[in-house]
C-alpha cells in the first residue's frame, strides 16, 4: 500500500509572510520530514499529530504559539482530528492557554462527547494534565494593536499509511480581530474531514468554508467515484463562483496528494516514497 502525508500553513497572500517566505518553506520541509518519519514508523495518526503539533509550536504559523488575537485581546484556539478508520471526529473550539490544542482534540477522541468549546474545553485539558501555556508572540500582539487582521493561516496535515488508515488534523488561531467567541471552520467537518476515500484539511475564510462544507463535500465526491483531482477541482470551482477565499490539502486512498485554492497560494509541503515537495519549489 502507498503512504503519503501533506501539510499546510495557510494561504501565502493572507499570512503576512513577506520576508518570511524562505523560513516558511524551510519549516514546512523540516516538519513534513518529521511527519513522514512518524508515518513510516507509527502510522497516519502519529504522523498528523506530529506534524500539527510542530506547526503549532512554530511561531511563523497561526496556530498554537503565534496564534492571532481576537478583538478583546484574548487568544482562543480551535483544533480537530478526524479518524477515518473509526469514522470519529473530535475537536476543541476556542480553547485557551494550552500549547497544543490538537493534542486535546486527540484526547477527546476516546470520550463519549468528542467536541468541547470555551472554558470547559480548557478545564477538560487541565484535568487531563495539559499545563498552562502562553501562546502570545510579539508579532501577533503588534498586529492586534495596529488593528491588522488576516484571512488565513490555519495549519493542517492529512496522511495515509501503509495499512490504509487515513487521518486529518487542523489547528487555528482564527482570523484575528474577530468577535470574541467566533467559531471557525477548523473544528468542524467543513474544515477537517476524512473518510475511507480521502482526507482533507482547509485554510482560509472559515465562514465561507462552512457555507460550502468544503472538506466533507470533497470526501463525498471521492466516495461517489470522482477522482481526487475532480473532487477538489469541482469544489474549488464552486467556491470561486461564490468569490470565496480558501485553500486545502487532500490525500486519497491511492496515495495521491493535492494542494489547491480559490486564490493565492496555499503554503504546503508533501512527502511520500518519491521524496518531498514544498510550495514554490515545483
Ligand atoms: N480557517 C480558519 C478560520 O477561519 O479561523
Amino acid at each position: 500500500m502507498p503512504s503519503a502525508i501533506i501539510i499546510h500553513g495557510g494561504i501565502k497572500e493572507f499570512e503576512n509572510i513577506s520576508g518570511f517566505e524562505q523560513d516558511c518553506q524551510d519549516s514546512l520541509r523540516d516538519i513534513v520530514g518529521r511527519g513522514y518519519e512518524a508515518l513510516i514508523t507509527d502510522g497516519a495518526r502519529a504522523a498528523v499529530l506530529a506534524a500539527v503539533t510542530a506547526l503549532e509550536d512554530c511561531e511563523l504559523f497561526n496556530a498554537g504559539t503565534g496564534s492571532r488575537v481576537q478583538s478583546d485581546g484574548e487568544i482562543r484556539m480551535s483544533a480537530s482530528l478526524m479518524d477515518a478508520t473509526n469514522n470519529r471526529f473530535s475537536g476543541v473550539i476556542n480553547i485557551q492557554y494550552v500549547k497544543n490544542p490538537v493534542l486535546v482534540a486527540a484526547e477527546l477522541a476516546s470520550e463519549k462527547n468528542t467536541v468541547l468549546a470555551g472554558y470547559p474545553a480548557t478545564r477538560y485539558a487541565r484535568g487531563k494534565g495539559f499545563r498552562s501555556h502562553n501562546p502570545y508572540t510579539e508579532r501577533r500582539w503588534l498586529e492586534h494593536l495596529e488593528g491588522r487582521q488576516g484571512l488565513a493561516g490555519t495549519v493542517g496535515a492529512v496522511a495515509l499509511d501503509e495499512q490504509g488508515r487515513m487521518f486529518a488534523a487542523t489547528s487555528t488561531g482564527g482570523v484575528g480581530g474577530e468577535i470574541p467567541g467566533r467559531v471557525s471552520d477548523s473544528a468542524t467537518v467543513a474544515g477537517n474531514y476524512a473518510s475511507t476515500a480521502a482526507a482533507i484539511s482547509c485554510t482560509g475564510a472559515g465562514e465561507e468554508i462552512v457555507n460550502l462544507g468544503v472538506a466533507a463535500r470533497i470526501t463525498t465526491r471521492r466516495l461517489d467515484g470522482q477522482t481526487l483531482e475532480q473532487s477538489v477541482r469541482n469544489t474549488i470551482r464552486e467556491g470561486m463562483e461564490f468569490d470565496y477565499t480558501f485553500g486545502l490539502i487532500a490525500v486519497d486512498q491511492a496515495g495521491s496528494t493535492i494542494a489547491d485554492q480559490t486564490r493565492g497560494q496555499t503554503l504546503f509541503a508533501s512527502a511520500d516514497a518519491r521524496g518531498v515537495t514544498v510550495f514554490g519549489s515545483l
